[in-house]
């Protein structure tokens, strides 16, 4: 029997089998006290013949025992946990399976290093934290499950040994065996087969997918990971928007028993950066950017003027705090490394304006920062583009979420179709991604804008989805302006291109990373922490050294032959 199952017996009953491991055991010279942990609960037991007990049981050690039910004495209940009110009486234990000693405490708030957790984590896994993360990650799949069959969406799989797609990443290779020279790719996501299913006339497709990218990892990001993926046929953005809320509001209330409103606010690409400085805002906190360009429009700070005279801004976020010193130079350093030039800073208290560049200012310049009022103006001046991403910094380091909602989230839309990332043109979201207006993307294809839209929960991004391309010459268009050649799209992408000249429905979709949702709904400092198995940050796992080195009859069997390009 388990611990929970405890709650239906009375004073008196007779317990048992009653199995678990060994939580902690105290000592009080005639009784021993033991608490029973098992995956429901934890019960307290007692022993009456301490010496003995004491020399057979250790922490870890998972035994069975009967006993008796005993309702504790009113002056020794324990209202403050499950179960507090009662013990077993034990007449009998067994021991099924000892246990080494351990290499960290079960309990619940020891800290212990995340590579040691990660190494045992099956015993990181028993402790209630953990539980509590992996239950509300499986309670997510059960939601989901139940909202897709009442939305009638249906549940298909994917192949995950393709040719590649192109989600932004590398992607994982397998060797094959059968085919020397050849391989195939792990899916970056399952994008290009769920298109198929729409080609195919499924009028709606759902999975829990396994994505890979073989990308940095970060406390959001995991080169194995899971998403919710959908795709809707006859769709627009507008449709799958509404589903996406209606899918999210009911995990929300049957997984995580919470009430969020809906529909979420939409905001355009360009209204986020320019009020918040990311395209991923977290919007409990209430203060925006303001733009200050216009008081400096006679400034003789020389900087300033030739930033503004070459088509730059100056961006400012202003804060009723006196901020010190160090906490300026902290900021500064931070976005120094960042790749900032440096904090733009005003001091303004009892009518005087403090800071490097406060000689320097004219005298409309002054009464300007002065109508602020007390506190401090922080600033950045160039490209808005080059110095968003210091000001979102900024302001998610100055201001505190101060609205009282827990979860906030926004649709963002109206991409830029291509961004440069590392000096390269790449599609903001991927290439199967319908511009919004064809003859522009024609004409201007780094001006274009994209129907793609993503939506973000507390400064997030949860989820992201596109109207996609259904015409066979768009898609071979917008290849080519990626910069691919004629042969590089046949080869890659000819099969595609081909599956979308039969007949091909307007089509849309979103994949939501369950990942990042579970760690967001329970406010965890990573992924790391809701995912079972995950991997460090360099992309190991610890528990069973993969990646590993392959034996060399092995590498040959596939053809492959390891060069150490360091020597
Ligand atoms: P995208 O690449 O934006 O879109 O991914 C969708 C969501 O998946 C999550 N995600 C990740 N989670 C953890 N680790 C990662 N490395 C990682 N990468 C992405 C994020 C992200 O918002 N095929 C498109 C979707 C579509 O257009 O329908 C896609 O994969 O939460």
């Amino acid at each position: 029997m388990n611990i929970n199952e405890l709650l239906d017996n009375k004073n008196g009953d007779q317990i048992e089998d009653l199995t678990g491991w060994i939580d902690s055991i105290r000592d009080h010279g005639g009784l021993t006290f033991v608490d029973l942990r098992d995956f429901t609960g934890s019960v307290q037991l007692v022993f009456d013949k301490s010496a003995e007990i004491n020399a057979k049981l250790k922490n870890e050690y998972y035994v069975s025992i009967k006993g008796l039910f005993k309702k504790r004495d009113e002056a020794l209940i324990n209202n403050k946990i499950f179960l507090g009110d009662i013990e077993i009486e034990v007449s009998e234990l067994t021991v099924i399976n000892k246990s080494k000693t351990l290499p960290f405490q079960i309990e619940k708030d020891i800290d212990t290093d995340e590579n040691i957790r990660l190494k045992y984590r099956y015993l990181d896994l028993r402790r209630e934290p953990m539980k509590v993360n992996i239950m509300t990650r499986s309670n997510t799949f059960k939601s989901i499950r139940s909202i897709m069959n009442d939305l009638n969406i249906f549940e298909i799989d994917t192949p995950t040994l393709i040719k590649s797609t192109p989600e932004g990443a590398k992607d994982f290779l397998v060797p094959s065996r059968k085919s020397p020279s050849n391989f195939y790719a792990l899916p970056q996501s399952p994008q290009m087969y769920k298109q198929l299913f729409m080609m195919a006339g499924f009028p709606n497709y759902y999975q829990i997918a396994k994505c890979y990218r073989d990308e940095d990892s970060r406390k959001d990001r995991q080169p194995e990971f899971t998403q919710l993926d959908l795709e809707f046929s006859d769709a627009s953005p507008s449709l799958v928007k509404s589903n996406i809320e209606k899918i999210v509001k009911f995990l929300f209330s049957d997984a995580y028993d919470c009430k969020i409103d809906t529909p979420f606010e939409t905001l355009s690409y360009k209204d986020a950066i320019n009020l918040y400085g990311t395209d991923k805002p977290d919007m409990r906190i209430i203060e925006t950017l303001k733009d200050i360009s216009e008081l400096f429009n006679d400034t003789e700070i020389n900087f300033l003027k030739e930033i503004l005279d070459n088509d730059g801004l100056i961006k400012a976020l202003h804060t009723e705090e006196l901020l010190t010193r160090k906490q300026i130079d902290t900021i500064d350093a931070d976005i120094k490394e960042m790749g900032s030039n440096g904090l733009g800073w005003f001091k303004i208290d009892n009518n005087e304006i403090s800071g490097p560049l406060a000689k320097l200012l004219n005298g409309s310049e002054k009464a300007d920062i002065l109508k602020f009022g007390s506190g401090t103006l922080i600033f950045q001046a160039g490209e808005i583009n080059s110095i968003a991403q210091y000001l979102d910094f900024i302001r998610r380091t100055i201001f505190k979420p101060s609205s009282n909602e827990m979860y906030s989230f926004v649709w963002i839309e109206d991409f830029p179709f291509f961004e440069y990332e590392d000096g390269k043109l790449q599609p903001s979201h991927h290439p199967f991604t319908s511009p919004k207006d064809n003859e522009t993307f024609k004409d201007d294809p780094i001006n274009a804008v994209a129907l793609h839209y993503d939506l973000v929960l507390n400064g997030v991004e949860l989820g992201s989805g596109s109207q996609r391309i259904n015409s066979p010459d768009i898609q071979k268009l917008v290849l080519q302006k990626w910069g691919l050649s004629d042969e590089e799209i046949d080869d890659r992408f000819g099969w595609f291109i081909e599956a979308l000249s039969y007949g091909t429905p307007l089509h849309a979709g979103f994949a939501i990373g369950i990942d990042r949702l579970v760690a967001e709904v329970l406010n965890q400092p990573s992924i790391r922490d809701v995912i079972p198995f995950p991997k460090t940050q360099s992309g190991l796992d610890p528990l069973t050294n993969a990646p590993a080195n392959i034996d060399e009859n092995v590498l040959e069997e596939y053809n492959l032959k390891y060069i150490n390009k360091d020597e």
